[in-house]
């Protein structure tokens, strides 16, 4: 028989949230689609002094009223070198986009938060597998390289190595790229900083362990062989494909999915992150995503933290709208999905 404090935090009912929890804040990805292409004239840079949506509002908000500490941050690999067509292995970030999306960090970490970096190209850059036909490991690694050194002397901005990489040729292979790009940025001296190590099926955690991801991104180490601060990144939608486009949600996938995946993670003494969920405003997605939630905080020991999808560049015509409403008087209000799940589910989760 289990000690009562173990059956306590299974059901949920007594633990300490989450170290991190947030929203994602898109827009510098708008443009992306899942083959890796980028029409950079949609990215929507969501900062009004850009003449965008109120990004960074929305965190000033989240973070104040809401206790709210980790924004992701997406932006493509096109972007950030101001290039659509072509990537070299040695091609440099374009200062004027690198600048704007720097805005958008400086925006994150002056609320205090930790920032997700997010590269959001699922494997690719246009139709072709990095390192598998498209660009090489060299010119992802250069990339990160670059990133890494505006940010080594900030700890706050967490590294997500790549968005939901999917359908890739060869598991195995990819995971060399994600060895590269770590390796890369802890050459520049960020050796301490959070690095979210993104597996395939769109980084999905139902299939995390039995479709490979477990075991081969488990390889994966820092300079000195350690895995220190190296967190599997992990996605999750509650609707009936899992694809996180319809309103309504079927599951809350506690059984066959988070379960299972914080057995392995205490059992091979590592942490995941959440860093993509949500659902509509319908009474089965407040249902299911709050009882994910609230699951993923009482399992606070290997959840590092979670993050909505989405607020940012958003409206609220968005199926899966997480942006704050503005009131007349600047003031913002939560939607239901964020007020009763992304942040009630941790002030009911109690120490
Ligand atoms: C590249 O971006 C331009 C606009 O900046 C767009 O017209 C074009 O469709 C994009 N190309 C690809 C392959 O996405
Ligand atoms: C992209 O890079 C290629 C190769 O360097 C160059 O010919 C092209 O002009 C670049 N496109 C843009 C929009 O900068
Ligand atoms: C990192 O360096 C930048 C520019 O040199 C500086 O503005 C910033 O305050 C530094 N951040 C930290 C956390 O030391
Ligand atoms: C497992 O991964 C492979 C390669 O990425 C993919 O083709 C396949 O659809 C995945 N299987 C499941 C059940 O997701
Ligand atoms: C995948 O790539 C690895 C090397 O990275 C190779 O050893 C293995 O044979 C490949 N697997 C398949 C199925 O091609
Ligand atoms: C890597 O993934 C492949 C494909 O799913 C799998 O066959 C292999 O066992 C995995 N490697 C490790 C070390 O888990
Ligand atoms: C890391 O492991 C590799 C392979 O086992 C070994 O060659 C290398 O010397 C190790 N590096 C350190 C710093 O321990
Ligand atoms: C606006 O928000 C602030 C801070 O939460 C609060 O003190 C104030 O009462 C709000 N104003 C209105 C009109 O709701
Ligand atoms: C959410 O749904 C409820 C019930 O249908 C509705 O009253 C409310 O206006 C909706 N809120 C948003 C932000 O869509």
């Amino acid at each position: 028989m289990l000690p009562f404090w173990i059956t306590l935090a299974g059901a949920g009912l007594a633990s300490a949230a989450t170290k991190f929890a947030g929203v994602n804040i898109a827009g510098f990805d708008f443009g992306a689609d899942t083959t890796g292409t980028a029409n950079l004239a949609s990215a929507l840079p969501p900062l009004t002094a850009l003449n965008g949506p109120d990004g960074g509002g929305q965190m000033a908000h989240f973070a104040t009223n809401d206790g709210l500490n980790m924004f992701r941050l997406p932006v493509t690999w096109q972007y950030l070198i101001n290039n659509n067509s072509t990537v070299t292995d040695t091609s440099t970030l374009d200062a004027t986009n690198f600048g704007k999306y720097d805005m958008l960090m400086q925006s994150c970490l002056s609320t205090g938060a930790n920032c997700i970096l997010n590269v959001h190209n699922y494997a690719r850059f246009n139709n072709k597998v990095i390192g598998q036909g498209g660009p090489t490991d060299a010119a992802f690694a250069n990339l990160w390289s670059q990133l890494a050194t505006k940010y080594a002397n900030n700890t706050k901005v967490i590294f997500g190595v790549m968005n939901e990489p999917h359908d890739l040729p060869n598991l195995s292979t990819w995971t060399k790229t994600v060895q590269a790009a770590v390796t890369a940025i802890r050459k520049t001296g960020a050796t301490n900083h959070m690095i979210l190590l993104p597996g395939t099926d769109f980084s999905g955690a139902q299939t995390f362990i039995s479709n490979g991801s477990a075991g081969n991104l488990s390889t994966v180490v820092n300079l000195d062989n350690s895995t220190t601060n190296l967190i599997f990144d992990v996605h999750k939608y509650l609707d009936s494909d899992g694809s996180g486009t319809h309103t309504d949600c079927v599951s809350n996938h506690v059984t066959d999915t988070f379960t299972p995946l914080a057995a392995f993670l205490k059992t091979a003494q590592r942490t995941a992150m959440l860093s993509e969920t949500g659902g509509g405003n319908t009474t089965s997605c407040l249902t299911d995503l709050c009882q994910t939630l609230t699951f993923i905080n009482a399992n606070s020991d290997v959840f590092m933290g979670y993050a909505g999808w989405a607020a940012g560049g958003f409206d609220q015509t968005y199926a899966l709208a997480e942006t704050p409403i503005k009131a007349a008087n600047g003031n913002y209000t939560d939607v239901p999905i964020v007020t009763q799940c992304i942040v009630g589910t941790r002030k009911n989760s109690t120490a």
